[in-house]
């Protein structure tokens, strides 16, 4: 049975409608995962809870929470909540019952890797040979969970600082997808550069990319630099040709879902043909990602999975039919864009040039 917002009785007797505004993206509240429902956004604030970790699962899939960095800290709290729920009386039993649950959790979205690198780092910290016991490897399951997500946030200030020093005093910029506090636990990475910017007083325009087909663009990126003040201008994803030959763009910045190691990069639909006319145009592009969303054991962006998501997105605008009935439609959640378009790779370490692949492995070995 589910109400009019998508969710299940039990989930919608937690919603709470525009009363509590959460500090982050999502948060761990003794023993409930709540998060922002960025469905609704930007119109209603809503906040869902989730129990367990098949609810975690569904909000990821869901997009109630999306965005690389979030998804890897819902995954987190996800696993949290299926080590708090089992009833196991020994190691094994528990072990095994978390590596179910992240079997689940992984099923959820394929792309963004945050998810997989998450669920590793704490199905690890939880084998750990000196856990004995369930109630020794329960809190250490949600320290690790409630570590990368208070992890994020420092480090998204790491690349809001580092990526700042590449742009300009009162550039305009072109963004794209949403990157910003909702798409991470806070602050964001690309839209943390921006911010980063903008709060040392630089000055920062932003040319919003509305970002077909699930608009997180025209939605919630909109939604956050307005909240944070700092000046936008809404573009359709069709206009951004044209705003880059006319000049006035100074750099494009978006995130990353996941980088593979020769620097190719996997990011929302509509970013590789950006980073084309960035380059035709003479414009940096710039991708900022946090080291988790760096897949060194992907050699290349062809080898990165891609997402395809329900043709509905793609034949509906919001609950308007807006193709014929039936249309054979192509709906690719994500593309690669090839490094040789991508001017630097800014992390929480520092930013990255070509070769990347050498630089990487020097992150890594560091
Ligand atoms: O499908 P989504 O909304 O999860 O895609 C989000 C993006 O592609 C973001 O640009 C990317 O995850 C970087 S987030 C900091």
């Amino acid at each position: 049975m589910r109400d009019g917002f998508g969710l299940s009785r039990r989930e919608a007797f937690f919603v709470v409608k525009g009363i509590v505004i959460m500090d982050r993206t999502i948060e761990w509240d003794d023993g409930v995962v709540r998060m922002i429902d960025q469905r609704t956004l930007p119109h209603e604030y809503q906040i869902a809870e989730f129990t367990d970790h098949t609810g975690v699962a569904r909000a990821i899939r869901e997009m109630y929470i999306r965005g690389a960095p979030a998804i890897g800290a819902a995954a987190g709290f996800g696993l949290a909540l299926a080590a708090q729920n089992s009833d196991a009386t020994t190691r094994d039993e528990l072990l095994s019952d978390l590596n179910e649950a992240s079997d689940i959790l992984r099923e959820a979205r394929p792309t963004a890797v945050n998810l997989f690198w998450a669920l590793d780092r704490i199905l690890k910290r939880a084998s750990k040979e000196s856990l004995r016991a369930p109630d020794e490897i329960r809190p250490a399951v949600l320290d690790e969970a409630q570590q990368i997500a208070d992890e994020d946030v420092e480090i998204n200030r790491c690349i809001g600082k580092n990526g700042a020093a590449l742009i300009p005093a009162g550039a305009t910029v072109l963004h794209h997808c949403n990157t910003g506090s909702l798409a991470t636990v806070d602050y964001g990475t690309a839209l943390g550069v921006i911010r980063a910017v903008h709060e040392q007083g630089k000055g920062i325009r932003v040319l919003v990319d509305e970002t077909r087909p699930r608009l997180q663009g025209a939605k919630l990126t909109t939604w956050e630099l307005k909240r944070l003040g700092i000046p936008q201008t809404l573009i359709a994803d069709n206009a951004a040709g044209h705003f880059l030959h006319s000049g006035e763009v100074d750099a494009v910045i978006v995130g990353a879902d996941r980088v593979a190691r020769n620097g190719d990069v996997a990011n929302k639909i509509g970013t590789y043909k950006l980073a084309v006319l960035a380059k035709e145009n003479d414009v940096p592009f710039y991708v900022a990602a946090p080291t988790s969303t760096i897949d060194m054991s992907v050699a290349a962006g062809a080898d990165i999975p891609i997402e395809e998501r329900d043709a509905d997105e793609v034949t509906r605008i919001g609950s308007e039919h807006i193709a014929p009935d039936g249309v054979e439609v192509a709906n690719p959640a994500f593309d690669i864009t090839p490094q040789c378009y991508v001017t630097a790779i800014i992390t929480e370490k520092g930013v990255v040039y070509a070769p990347f692949e050498e630089d990487f492995a020097e992150i890594f070995q560091a």
